[in-house]
């Protein structure tokens, strides 16, 4: 049994420690928690062992604590980091190298400056067998792996006949469980965001790919607005749609109203966490004009990466081939019958 340990039980963390413990291969040792709270008992509660840092083991005296974060790692052969942006390279450099253990880093980490975390920035889609026997590599964030469930297919149907991709992603401004985080009424400008930088690393650096980034009210979803220009006339939305009929954690839908209805959707079907786990194509949005296509998908945020990093896993962990990943990923996750629902409950009229 291959034991995992989990460094940070936020959004990301605890979604992820949850579905490695329907993992029969894993066992899980524990989670990081740096500040003493009620989400320790939360953890505990769940069966976990947690875990600290050893100059912070005094504050947490009120909780039953495995003990520290050193220790856990001592016994696992492989590390998923959840922790704030920028935490992970810390942890790189003062926990898991020193250790010489694999770790998988998350999307607010960097792959280029002095603080990278790796020269791989995973996206299953696009670059699975580049993981393989891999000490270090980075998950990419949600909307960095949204734009590729949409480009890679795009770019095996279509090739030299695109020319150039405008991306406007319109981010939500916390999370679901993040209650502690006030919504700010105001629509926030994004300088520079990363993602399309990001996007490049896995899709060629030379993508004709533009992006810009806003920050919106909301804890549901982040929309994607797309506009992909083609050297000649763009084809039909039928024939864009089509392509998303077998694409894994891609759902074509046409009635939902906003991103929450999916959200209310996911919760009334009792989806883990009330994760899709998948983008969402706004069918019914999707237009061709002259040579371009418009098109809008909404990007569940916390929910996409959690299967992104059990496919991710399993490469770094058993050197398994794309097919033997994605079987087993699926069978945890179910996303073909999550997106069939999805495809149902928003079916076009
Ligand atoms: N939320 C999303 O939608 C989303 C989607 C894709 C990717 N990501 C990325 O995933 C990562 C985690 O985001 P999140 O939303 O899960 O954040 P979060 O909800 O704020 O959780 C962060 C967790 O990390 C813990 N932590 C604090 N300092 C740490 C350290 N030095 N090392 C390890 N863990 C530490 C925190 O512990 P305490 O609570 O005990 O202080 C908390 O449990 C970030 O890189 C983020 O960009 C987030």
């Amino acid at each position: 049994m291959n034991k995992v340990f989990v460094n940070g039980y936020g959004s990301i963390g605890s979604r992820i420690t949850s579905f490695l413990k329907d993992d029969p291969e894993i066992m899980v040792v524990g989670v990081g928690k740096y500040s003493p709270d009620e989400k320790v008992d939360v953890a505990i509660s769940k069966g976990l062992d947690v875990y600290v840092p050893a100059n912070k083991i005094t504050s947490f005296s009120n909780y039953k604590i495995a003990g520290t974060i050193a220790s856990a790692l001592d016994s696992c052969d492989l590390v998923i980091d959840a922790a704030p942006g920028g935490y992970g390279y810390k942890n790189k450099v003062n926990l898991y190298e020193p250790k010489n253990i694999p770790a998988i880093y998350q999307g607010g980490e960097s792959i280029i400056g002095d603080e990278s975390v790796s020269d791989l920035l995973f996206n299953s889609r696009v670059n699975y067998d580049q993981a393989i026997g891999k000490q270090h590599v980075m998950q990419g964030s949600c909307n960095v792996t949204g734009m590729g469930r949409i480009l890679e297919p795009l770019r095996a149907k279509f090739g030299d006949k695109l020319i150039r991709f405008d991306v406007t992603l319109i981010r939500r401004w916390a999370d679901i469980e993040q209650t502690e985080k006030d919504v700010v009424d105001t629509i926030e400008m994004s300088e520079k965001p990363h993602h399309g930088d990001d996007v490049k690393m896995y899709f060629g650096k030379d993508t004709p790919l533009y992006v810009r980034a806003i920050k919106v009210p909301t804890r549901q979803m982040h929309l994607h607005i797309m506009d992909i220009r083609f050297n000649d006339l763009a084809p039909k939305p039928s024939e864009i749609h089509e392509l998303f009929t077998n694409e894994f954690g891609v759902a074509t839908i046409w009635t939902a109203k906003g991103t929450k209805d999916i959200r209310d959707y996911a919760q009334s079907m009792g989806f883990n966490f009330t994760d899709t786990n998948m983008i969402h194509i706004h069918a019914n949005m999707t237009t061709s004009i002259g040579d371009t296509v418009q098109m809008m998908y909404s990007d569940d945020q916390t929910g996409i990466v959690i299967p992104e990093n059990h496919m991710l896993l399993q490469a770094m962990l058993f050197g398994r081939s794309y097919e033997e990943s994605f079987a087993h990923t699926e069978s945890i996750f179910h996303m073909k019958e999550k997106k069939q629902k999805l495809q149902e409950r928003f079916a076009q009229k």
